[in-house]
């Protein structure tokens, strides 16, 4: 990348904590995590001298400190003393270059694993709106379809190996709706698995939360779409669904009971303050009160007015602090147990500047999700994924908000500001060793 106006190439011996700097080699060529740093302590210029880096890119507006003036006069700068070790034997830069081998070896399974997810993601969408549509129509083998659909998903979270819940790049069509009812299923699916239901609760679970809102079919889509405040009738309509749904499914001759219920009660609060019926906590099936969970939180990340939307760690702290009242708490704490206070689908900026966004998680290791980080320098079919292990000292300082972002942090990530899940297995024997 070419120096820009406020970067300043400045000697090593001039670095000091409190300086940002960018290095000069792209990621590939140098054994540091990141292209861009600010310098902490003294150990970091050790480390960059032991590398062989003899001048590094400061950036003025990033940096709490001004870089210390050259010692010798213009013009007569001697060339760098001859470390006593070659930088690629020194055992602090081996130790670094291990580091960030180990870590490309990782990417690749993470990539490898992605690719995996996002396939199988792309089959699985493909065959949603034909089955909505054909149970709409009372098809009995459409039913069978869903369930053989929601079995596989399943057992992504039930059999053994890890389960990582990826964040999908889609585009908004037409057909969203049924993408919706698709995320919830995975969402649920996760949270059914941490509660520890059973195999058979676990496939109830998913199929009614895939077809929760199927009752809206029967909702003209511009009352459905409707972005300004909606009237009483208009309220009154849309409150029909759970009921509309349930008759649809009633269709199918041996459709699970339990699913049906999930269709019926999937808008009940806990403190009965819900609807159809104004249940309260003690009669909302459980596997309701999952589904009213996450139904609200998709609500929130991918709402149908994006002025609205919230990120998806905006989402959980709304969530937690007002909807807690008729949401169940003990199901509302193992979903954030679940997804991590920063979810997939968020973008954070670190405490070294640098915008990273949240690609995926692993719901039983929830504090080590996997970030992927903006880095012009490096095109972006290559960005540098890192897991949140492997920044070290650096914390998150803020989430960001979509409408915040820069257009070209969003190209760079192919992020549309919507928060669409899939999972992936990595069964034992597919790791690499
Ligand atoms: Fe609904």
């Amino acid at each position: 990348m070419a120096t820009t106006e406020s970067e300043k190439r400045i000697k090593i011996d001039q670095l000091r904590p409190g300086i940002f700097i960018r290095l000069q080699a792209s990621w590939f060529e140098h054994p540091f995590l990141f292209n861009s740093l600010k310098i902490k302590n003294l150990g970091q210029i050790e480390a960059l001298k032991k590398a062989g880096i003899t001048e590094v890119f400061y950036i003025p507006q990033k940096s709490d400190s001004l870089p210390l003036p050259l010692n010798e006069p213009p013009g007569k700068a001697s060339p760098p003393p001859k470390p006593a070790t070659p930088p690629q034997e020194d055992p602090v830069v081996k130790l670094l270059w291990q580091i960030k081998k180990d870590r490309m070896e990782k990417l690749k399974e993470n990539q490898e694993n992605l690719r995996k997810c996002t396939k199988d993601y792309n089959a699985t969408v493909k065959d949603i709106p034909d089955i909505m549509e054909k149970i709409i129509g009372g098809s009995q083998e459409a039913v069978s379809n869903a369930r053989t659909l929601i079995a596989k998903m399943a057992g992504k979270f039930i059999n053994k190996g890890d389960s990582f819940v990826h964040l999908m790049a889609i585009k908004e069509t037409e057909e969203s709706i049924y993408y919706h009812s698709l995320n919830a299923s995975v969402l649920a699916l996760m949270l059914g698995a941490k509660a520890g239901f059973s195999p058979s609760e676990m496939r109830d679970l998913g199929l009614g939360v895939l077809l929760h809102d199927i009752g809206k079919s029967r909702i003209d889509n511009k009352v459905l779409k409707k972005v300004e405040p909606l009237s009483k009738a208009e309220q009154n309509l849309i409150r029909l669904h759970p009921q509309y749904g349930v008759e649809i499914v009633a269709k199918s001759n041996d459709f699970p009971k339990n699913a049906a219920m999930i269709i019926l009660q999937h808008h009940e609060q806990c403190d009965g303050s819900g609807y159809p019926q104004h249940r309260t906590r003690e009669k909302i099936s459980k596997l309701a009160r999952v589904a009213n969970i996450v139904n609200v939180y998709d609500n929130l990340c991918n709402n149908i007015d994006p002025a609205k939307a919230m990120n998806p760690y905006q989402a959980l702290s709304y969530m937690y602090s007002r909807c807690k009242k008729g949401l169940d708490l003990e199901l509302l704490t193992l979903f954030i147990r679940s997804l991590g206070v920063y979810p997939p689908g968020t973008v954070v900026m670190l405490s070294n500047g640098i915008i990273a966004l949240i690609v995926s998680v692993n719901p039983q290791n929830p504090m080590k999700p996997s970030l992927m980080l903006y880095d012009p320098d490096i095109p972006k079919n290559e960005a540098v994924a890192v897991e949140m292990e492997d920044l070290m000292d650096l914390t998150v300082e803020k989430s960001l908000r979509f409408e915040d972002l820069p257009a070209e942090v969003c190209d760079y990530f192919n992020y549309s500001g919507k928060a669409n899940y899939f999972v992936e297995q990595v069964k034992e024997g597919d790791k690499s060793a």
